[in-house]
């Protein structure tokens, strides 16, 4: 289906974090075009009520929104409940994240705190406040976003990266729990995308290459198209998907090999000489 076309399907309604910019705000026009209806859930009320109306205009769509502040308990209970409670849900995209930038020694902590409670624990909370209601009823999706400094930690901030190597984890271990009850996960793997949070995160977008900076449409069309495909993992940009499979099949092959209840021969101390001890200067 095109980007444009408007779908007179009803697929159920799509729960979507951060969707008042950027990635978010893409994945709402597109999902009201395959025929959800939607609850758009971020901080900035006015963002989300405009774009609430334009999207009822456009597709016809019942679109309810959410201001809730994913670092703040309270409002992070709110869309918990909603996930639980409301048997219309059928998706939920757990897209709103912050990144950073900065080397780890030059980050204050307290900020790499609140993106680990908005990218990790925000994020678990959500899909775990839907995993049973979708098991319930044998149907639903989640999607992850990610990014791919989950496979890539040493480009931009090394928490940033642990945070969506977390987020990928748990879509292996959630679709390795959850796939033959009729829930459907998918992480995807964004890489350079052009939205604001690159300004955000203190880098700004202009000064990234134009040959490595993807738009938000072809990202979540790209990531949709993957969704239909049946990915469990979709990068969008990378070019070779055999790539990743050699990788995920290469992770898979040593994982039967992890525990054992002795020590790889090449730790056996009784075996090895000691290491030369370094002189001080
Ligand atoms: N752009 C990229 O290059 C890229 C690449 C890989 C992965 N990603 C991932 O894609 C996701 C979306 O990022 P984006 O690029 O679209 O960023 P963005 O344009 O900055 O949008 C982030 C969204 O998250 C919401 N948000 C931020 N803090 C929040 C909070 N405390 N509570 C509730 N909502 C909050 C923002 O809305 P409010 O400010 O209104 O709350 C906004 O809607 C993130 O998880 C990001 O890590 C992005």
């Amino acid at each position: 289906m095109s980007s444009s076309t408007v779908s007179t399907k009803t697929l159920g309604t799509a729960l979507i974090t951060g969707a008042s910019a950027g990635i978010g705000e893409v994945y709402a026009d597109r999902l009201a075009r395959r025929g959800y209806d939607l609850i758009l859930v971020a901080r900035n009320k006015t963002r989300l009520c405009t774009l609430a109306q334009r999207l009822k205009r456009e597709t016809g769509r019942s679109v309810e929104t959410v201001a809730a502040d994913l670092n703040n308990k309270s409002d992070l209970a709110r869309v918990e409940a909603i996930l639980r409670n409301d048997p219309a849900v059928t998706l939920l995209v757990n897209n709103a994240g912050v990144a950073a930038v900065t080397p780890l020694v030059n980050s204050d902590v307290e900020a790499m705190d609140d993106m680990i409670r908005l990218n990790v624990i925000a994020l678990t909370r959500l899909a775990y406040a839907a995993a049973p209601a979708f098991v319930a009823r044998h149907n639903g999706t989640i999607i992850n976003i990610a990014s791919v400094v989950a496979i890539a930690p040493e480009q931009l901030n090394g928490v940033y990266g642990a945070s969506k190597a977390f987020v990928l984890a748990l879509s292996h271990s959630l679709h390795h729990e959850l796939a033959d009850k009729g829930v459907r996960i998918q992480a995807v793997l964004p890489g350079a995308t052009a939205t604001d949070i690159w300004d955000k995160a203190g880098k700004p977008l202009h000064t990234l290459p134009a040959a490595i900076l993807m738009s938000t449409g072809d990202m979540v069309d790209a990531a949709l198209s993957g969704l239909d495909q049946g990915e469990v993992v979709t990068i969008p940009a990378l070019p070779d998907k055999a790539e990743w499979d050699r990788f995920e099949a290469a992770r898979r092959a040593m994982s039967g090999k992890l525990s054992n209840a002795v020590p790889a021969p090449r730790y056996n101390n009784k075996l090895s000489a000691p290491a030369p001890m370094l002189a001080r200067a």
